[in-house]
C-alpha cells in the first residue's frame, strides 16, 4: 500500500503541477510520466478511411500501419483513458486490476471451477485504456509453437502456417535477450521491445537449475523448440512496461495529422447497411452524447474477445436466436461467441525457502529501490513483471499433443497472494478472503521468502461460450467459461502440480530448504494433504485464469460453420467490416496470447494494404 500511495502521489501531483513535472523530467523520468492526450473531441459525421475500434493490443498496432500512408485518414477509438505511471511499473501489475483502466468483467457462477473465488465467479479483467490488456497485463512475452499455426492453416485458414506468420512476429520485434543475439527467431529493430527481466531473485536461480537437474533443457521458449526451462521474456523497455500504445501509437502521437485518437470514447455499435450488408461507420458516446462516424473503406473491431463479439451482436450480426430474444434485427446470422477458449490454471504449489530477503513484497520496497526505478535504473524490484520470473514447458503423461508440444506450463512467481499483503491480486481474483488469510497471511507477517506455481493447461476440452442478455450496449456481455466442465482438465493440471512438485526435490532448490506450503486449501482439509484428490479439490478451488480467451468471432473460411471471419479477417457474408484481435484465434495456443495479438495486428495492415493498394 505504501508504494500504491508513493505512487498515486506522484502521478496526481504531477498533473497538478507542471513544474513538478518539468522536474522530474530533469532528472531522468520522461520514461516514466506519460505526457498527458489531450482527449480529441469528436466531430458528429467526420469521416475516416478505416476505424479501428479499441486501442488495445491488435488496434494500436493496425492503427499505427495504416497511418503510416499519410493518404488514409485513420481513427483510433479508445474507452479507456491514457497510461500512468503505475501502468509503466512491472511489480504492480496486479495492482492495475483495481484502477479504472479494466472492465472488471466476472463470469457467470462456476459449478466446477473458482470455488475460492465469491459466488464462484472467475474474475475476466480487461484493459480499458490506451494499450488496452498490453496495459495491463503480466507483460509475458510467448509466441506460441510451430504446429498451433500450422494447424489453423489446416483449418483452412490459408497465410496463417508458422513459416507464414513468423515474419509477422519478427516484424513487431525488438529483443534485446542476453545469448539471443544472432537466433533467427529475434529481430532487434521493430517497435515491440522485448528484454530479460534486469531483477532475477536467487529463488529463481535456484529453480532453474533444479530445472535442469529434472531434466528440463535451458532453451528460448520463442525459438525452435518450446520444451524446457527459460528466464521469462518480457515486453519491457529498460525495465518499464512497453504496452502497444508506448511501442507503436506514443511514437507517433501528434505527428501524424491523418491519425485521430479518440480516448474515453466508447462504441455502441456498427452501422449497417441490411440491404448491402456492408459497414458504413460506428456509433459512439463521447461524455454522454452521441456520435456518428463514417467510414469510406472500412469499419475494423479490435474491442478484444469479449467486446469485439458484443459490438457484433449489438449490430445485428450474430447467432439468431440470441439476437431475436434481446429484439435485435439479425443483419448477417453467424456463430458469434458460441465458442470460447481460455487457460484456466491451478495457483500453487506454493514452495517456502530458508532464503531471506528474496521475495518481493511491495509494502515493504525501500524508498531508495522507489527513486533508484524513478530515476532510470532497470534491475531494480520494480522492473520484476509481477513477479513472474521463469517458464517451463513441459509434456505429462495425460496428455495427447504430439512429442514435440508442450501441455502444461509452470509458471514460477517470486511470491505468492502474500506479495502485497492480500490486496490486490487476491481482490482483482475474486479469491474469497479466508484463502490469503487461512494460507498467505502468514507469509507476509514473517516476511518468509517463498516462490509459487501458476500451472497452466494449453489446450483444454472445456469450451465455454458468450453472449447477449440484453441490448444495452453499455452493459456487459454474459461470460461462461465453462471451466473444467471436462474431467480431463483437472487431470492435466495433476499432472502438472506433480512435475513442479519433483522438481523442487531436486538438489538446487533442496539446497535452500525448499519444502512445500502445507496449510490446506480451505474447502478441500477432508482430503488428506498431497494426494490426488487434495489437488483435485485444490484445482476447482484456487483455479485462475491467465485470461487467455479466444476463438468467440474464430477465424475460418466460409465452409467452416463456426466461423465468424474469414481468413483475410473479413466478418463473412459482411462488407467493409473486419475483427482484428484474440477473438479470431481459432484454437487454444500453447502460448499467452499477448504476442499474437501483435502479430494479428501486423498481418491485418498487410491485408488491408494487399486490398487497397
Ligand atoms: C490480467 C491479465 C494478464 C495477462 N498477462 C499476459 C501476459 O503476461 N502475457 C500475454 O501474452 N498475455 C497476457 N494476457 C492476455 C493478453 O494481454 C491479451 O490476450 C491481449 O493483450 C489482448 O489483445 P487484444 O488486442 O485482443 O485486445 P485488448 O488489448 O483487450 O484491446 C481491446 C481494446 O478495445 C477497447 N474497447 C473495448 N470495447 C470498446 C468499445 N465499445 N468502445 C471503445 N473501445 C472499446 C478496450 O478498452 C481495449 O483497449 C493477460 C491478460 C490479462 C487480463
Ligand atoms: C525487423 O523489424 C523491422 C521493423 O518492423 C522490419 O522492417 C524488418 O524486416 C524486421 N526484420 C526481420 C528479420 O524480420
Ligand atoms: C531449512 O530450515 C529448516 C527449518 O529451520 C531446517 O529444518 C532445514 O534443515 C533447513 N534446510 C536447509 C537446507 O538449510
Amino acid at each position: 500500500m505504501f508504494l500504491l500511495l508513493l505512487l498515486t502521489t506522484l502521478a496526481v501531483a504531477t498533473q497538478a503541477d507542471p513544474r513538478l513535472l518539468e522536474q522530474l523530467q530533469q532528472l531522468g523520468l520522461v520514461n516514466l510520466l506519460e505526457q498527458s492526450v489531450r482527449p480529441n473531441v469528436p466531430q458528429n459525421l467526420a469521416s475516416y478511411d478505416f476505424i479501428v475500434v479499441g486501442a488495445g493490443a491488435a488496434g494500436c498496432t493496425l492503427a499505427a500501419r495504416l497511418s503510416e500512408n499519410p493518404d488514409w485518414r485513420v481513427a483510433l477509438i479508445e474507452a479507456g483513458g491514457v497510461e500512468n505511471i503505475l501502468h509503466l511499473t512491472p511489480l504492480t501489475a496486479g495492482h492495475l486490476q483495481l484502477t479504472a483502466s479494466n472492465w472488471n468483467y466476472r463470469s457467470v457462477s462456476q459449478p466446477r471451477a473458482c470455488r475460492g473465488m465469491y459466488n464462484q465467479e472467475c474474475a475476466l479483467p480487461r484493459g480499458k485504456v490506451l494499450g488496452g490488456t498490453s496495459s495491463i497485463n503480466f507483460m509475458i512475452y510467448n509466441r506460441g509453437n510451430r504446429r498451433d499455426f500450422d494447424a489453423w492453416a489446416e483449418r483452412g485458414n490459408r497465410g496463417w502456417s508458422y513459416d507464414q506468420v513468423l515474419p509477422y512476429f519478427l516484424r513487431s520485434e525488438s529483443a534485446q535477450l542476453l545469448g539471443l543475439e544472432q537466433s533467427p527467431y529475434h529481430n532487434h529493430s521493430g517497435p515491440l521491445s522485448v528484454e530479460d527481466v534486469r531483477y532475477r531473485s536467487s529463488l529463481a536461480h535456484a529453480y532453474v537449475r533444479a530445472a535442469q537437474q529434472a531434466g528440463h533443457p535451458r532453451n528460448d521458449y520463442n525459438g525452435e523448440s518450446q520444451l524446457g526451462v527459460s528466464y521469462v521474456q518480457a515486453n519491457t523497455k529498460n525495465g518499464r512496461r512497453h504496452s502497444a500504445y508506448s511501442a507503436y501509437i506514443r511514437p507517433v502521437h501528434g505527428l501524424r495529422p491523418n491519425l485521430h485518437i479518440f480516448p474515453f470514447t466508447r462504441v455502441t455499435s456498427v452501422l449497417l447497411d441490411a440491404a448491402t450488408k456492408s459497414a458504413q461507420g460506428i456509433e459512439l458516446v463521447y461524455r454522454q452524447q452521441k456520435y456518428t462516424f463514417k467510414a469510406h473503406k472500412e469499419v475494423i473491431l479490435s474491442a478484444g474477445a469479449f467486446n469485439s463479439p458484443q459490438l457484433l451482436m449489438l449490430s445485428g450480426i450474430g447467432p439468431e436466436d440470441n439476437l431475436r430474444a434481446i429484439g435485435v434485427p439479425v443483419v448477417q446470422a453467424l456463430p458469434v461467441g458460441k465458442l470460447l477458449y481460455d487457460h484456466m490454471c491451478h495457483f500453487g504449489p506454493t514452495f517456502v525457502t530458508n532464503t531471506t530477503g528474496q521475495t518481493l513484497f511491495s509494502s515493504r520496497l525501500s524508498v531508495s529501490t522507489l527513486k533508484d526505478f524513478t530515476l532510470g535504473r532497470a534491475d531494480t524490484q520494480l522492473s520484476s513483471i509481477g513477479g513472474v520470473e521463469t517458464l517451463t514447458f513441459i509434456k505429462v503423461p495425460t496428455a495427447q499433443t504430439p512429442e514435440n508440444q508442450p501441455d502444461i506450463e509452470l509458471i514460477q512467481v517470486d511470491g505468492s497472494l502474500a506479495s502485497d499483503e492480500g490486496t490486490a491480486l487476491t481482490k482483482g481474483a475474486n479469491f474469497k478472503g479466508e484463502i490469503y488469510k487461512k494460507m498467505y497471511r502468514h507469509l507476509a507477517r514473517h516476511q518468509q521468502d517463498h516462490f509459487t506455481f501458476l500451472v497452466m493447461q494449453f489446450k483444454p476440452q472445456s469450451v465455454g461460450r458468450l453472449w447477449l442478455h440484453n441490448r444495452n450496449p453499455l452493459e456487459w456481455p454474459r461470460i461462461d467459461p465453462k471451466y473444467f466442465s471436462a474431467e480431463q482438465d483437472v487431470e492435466q493440471l495433476l499432472d502438472g502440480i506433480k512435475e513442479a512438485i519433483r522438481i523442487a526435490q531436486m538438489p538446487a532448490l533442496q539446497a535452500i530448504g525448499a519444502r512445500i506450503l502445507d496449510r490446506p486449501v480451505p474447502g478441500c482439509e477432508d482430503k488428506p494433504f498431497g494426494s490426488d484428490d487434495y489437488w483435485r479439490c485444490s484445482i476447482r478451488t484456487l483455479s485462475y485464469t491467465l485470461h487467455h480467451q479466444v476463438a468467440t468471432c474464430r477465424m475460418g473460411p466460409a465452409s467452416d460453420a463456426t466461423a465468424v471471419v474469414s481468413p483475410e479477417l473479413k466478418v463473412h457474408g459482411m462488407r467493409k467490416l473486419r475483427v482484428v484481435d484474440t477473438s479470431v484465434i481459432p484454437l487454444p495456443p500453447t502460448a499467452h496470447t499477448n504476442a499474437a495479438a501483435f502479430m494479428i495486428g501486423e498481418k491485418a495492415a498487410d491485408l488491408i494494404r494487399a486490398d487497397w493498394l
